[in-house]
């Protein structure tokens, strides 16, 4: 996973919980980098995954709520840091439908190293889309939180029903459909 990933996310808990609950955290968690990581670094997905489980575990809130809020403040980034990907597209159905054969693609030509899920389309048309989410790491919610910004972006609104496919939450289907 890439290090822009931890830097934003422990940035987001110092601003929400303070630094003593970024250091407890790190503390908590068993981490090859020792919780020191740079944007442009590459980091165990496990690392992740212990930081957001200890992190519920301090603030009693589920991962899969974490994860979504996290999302939120991701988007703020991507849109920074990646403004040319999103002035592509001007409504949030066509962005969505275009992550695996657009805007993930052009990721891996900055990142070769990311570790990104595929969201295939198995139904598109004007105002609705339907997305088959496909990942071992699981993070359908931070899927879900950029999917709400999208809508955002684009000042509309959508309501998007979260289909597990197994329990695991690694096969995820997303109807969405735009209000
Ligand atoms: C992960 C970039 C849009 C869904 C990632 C990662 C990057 C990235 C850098 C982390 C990869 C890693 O750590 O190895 C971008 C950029 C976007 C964009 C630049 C737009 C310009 C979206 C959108 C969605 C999305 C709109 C909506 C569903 C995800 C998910 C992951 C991810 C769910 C987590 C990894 C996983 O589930 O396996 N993306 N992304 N991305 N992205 Fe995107």
């Amino acid at each position: 996973m890439k290090g822009i990933v931890f830097t934003e996310f422990l940035e987001l808990v110092e601003t929400k919980f303070g630094l003593e609950m970024v250091d407890k955290i790190i503390n908590q968690s068993k981490l090859e980098s020792q919780g020191a990581y740079t944007a442009v670094g590459t980091y165990q997905f496990s690392e992740m995954l212990q930081l957001l489980q200890n992190l519920s575990k301090n603030t009693n809130i589920s991962t899969d709520d974490l994860l979504l809020v996290y999302a939120e403040h991701f988007f703020e980034v991507l849109k920074t840091n990646y403004s040319q990907l999103f002035i592509y597209y001007n409504n949030p159905i066509d962005l969505l439908s275009s992550i695996e054969n657009h805007i993930h693609v052009e990721v891996l030509k900055i990142y070769p190293d990311a570790e990104l899920p595929t969201f295939e389309v198995l139904k598109k048309t004007k105002k609705k889309l339907i997305l088959l989410y496909t990942s071992s790491r699981a993070m359908h919610h931070f899927g879900l939180g950029l999917m709400n910004k999208t809508f955002e972006h684009f000042n509309t609104t959508a309501t998007i029903v979260l289909e597990k496919l197994n329990d695991e939450g690694t096969e995820v289907k997303f109807i969405i459909s735009q209000n």
